[in-house]
């Protein structure tokens, strides 16, 4: 029988600042039941000067490369909405801050949230090839919104990095896998704009469509019945998402979905905001992070990419794996991010930029290993601390 392939590790990261969703309702005159119940956030994580889908990036791998070391890494795959180049990929900077074996081939992926999927099943087929051989999945965003828009209480930074290996110690993939691309203009990012443009409404619409598509072909491709999976996760742009996804679902199958299979996965989410790519698999941690014993139960995985790509897949929790999971570490690292009050916010939105034609220096303040140190001769520069 060919041998189980998945997640072996998986670490997060996210940005040094985090504004309370209550502060924001109190500066914009909003009742905050809109945030905590309509749209299922608390808190969102604000990036520093000095950080960037690299360091938050370098910072996720780094608890993987810690624990497991380099050897036997051969390929990166770097999945991001928010690109910080047109032609680098992130991972090249991950791969020189971590030290990476030379020995590696280093790719950045592109479709909205969808691409770190896109990452894992590409992960699990270089590891059928090449057994022994190990990948290393970051996805890694920034959610950037216009202020005062509809939008701007669904923003976040967050980052994951997952190793893929033959024989994983928390989550095999099986082979199923339901797909569905539709072009809509529900969400994009033009070049010339550090902040997504956004339909809304269709955008949730269009994300339903795509996940009672991907369901379909998950059947038809040999996909198991919604009574075998145990737990679901989806791509949480914020977390009431998830509920609505499930509930369509529920009304397309004509059956009862309890809403526990799927709500312990909006835990992290809640605090950090959307991450875009990373969503999906913060909601995976928390699953895995929680007090309920999950080995051998199956978890259904949704992933959404506005404009737009869907896929759904499953995997199977790993006997043992709670000697290999992060909560504590998650824990302390969501606990470690200053809080900001809402100007100090707003200025740090301010800020954002992605230029390159002027020399600048940004002082390292992150809490977080990594920084982005500014722009020199065009190109952008990061360090590590010692
Ligand atoms: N107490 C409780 N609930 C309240 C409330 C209160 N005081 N006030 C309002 N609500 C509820 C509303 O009833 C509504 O609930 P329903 O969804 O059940 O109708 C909910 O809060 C949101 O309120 P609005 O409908 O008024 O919505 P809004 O105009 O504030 O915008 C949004 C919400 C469209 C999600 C907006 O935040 C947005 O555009 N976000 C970015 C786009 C996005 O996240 N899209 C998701 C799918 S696309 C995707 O997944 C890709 C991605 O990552 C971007």
């Amino acid at each position: 029988t060919a041998p189980l392939i998945g997640i072996h590790d998986l670490a997060v990261a996210t940005a040094g600042h985090v504004l309370e969703l209550d502060d924001l309702a109190a500066a914009t005159g909003v009742d905050p039941g809109k945030f905590h119940i309509g749209l299922g956030q608390d808190q969102m994580s604000v990036p520093g000067p000095d950080e960037d889908i690299v360091t938050m990036g370098a910072t996720a791998a780094r608890r993987i490369i810690d624990r497991h070391g380099v050897d036997g890494i051969r390929t990166v795959f770097f999945a991001t909405e928010s690109g910080v180049d047109q032609s680098k990929s992130a991972g090249v900077w991950v791969h020189d801050l971590l030290g990476l074996p030379s020995t590696s081939r280093v790719i950045e992926l592109k479709q909205a949230c969808y691409s770190a999927t896109a990452a894992l099943q590409a992960a699990a087929g270089l590891v059928a090839r090449e057994p022994g051989s190990k990948v290393l999945v970051i996805a890694s965003d920034i959610a950037r919104y216009e202020l005062d828009s509809a939008a701007e209480p669904t923003q976040g930074a967050g980052a994951v990095a997952m190793l893929v290996t033959a024989d994983p110690a928390l989550l095999s993939i099986e082979p199923a896998t339901g797909l569905h691309t539709a072009h809509v203009d529900d969400f994009w990012r033009p070049n010339d704009s550090v902040t997504a443009v956004v339909d809304g409404k269709l955008s949730i619409d269009a994300y339903l469509d795509g996940f009672v598509g991907a369901w379909d072909d998950y059947r038809a491709h040999g996909g198991v019945d919604a009574a075998e999976i145990d737990v679901f996760t989806h791509h949480q742009p914020f977390t009431r998402m998830a509920a609505k996804a499930h509930r369509r679902l529920a009304e397309h199958l004509g059956t009862e979905l309890a809403e526990d299979r799927y709500l312990r996965s909006t835990l992290y989410n809640r605090r950090i905001g959307n991450s875009y790519t990373a969503s999906l698999y913060f909601g995976l941690a928390a699953l895995l992070d929680g007090d309920d014993d999950l080995t051998g139960k199956r978890v259904g995985m949704f992933s959404y990419g506005s404009g737009s790509v869907s896929e759904f897949f499953a995997g199977v929790v790993q006997p043992g794996y709670r000697e290999h999971t992060r909560a504590d570490e998650t824990a302390e690292l969501l606990a470690a991010r200053t809080r900001v009050d809402v100007p100090a916010y707003r200025a740090l939105h301010a800020a954002a930029h992605l230029g390159s034609r002027q020399d600048v220096a940004v002082p390292a303040q992150s809490p977080w290993p990594y920084h982005f140190a500014g722009v020199r001769g065009r190109a952008r520069q990061y360090t590590a601390d010692q």
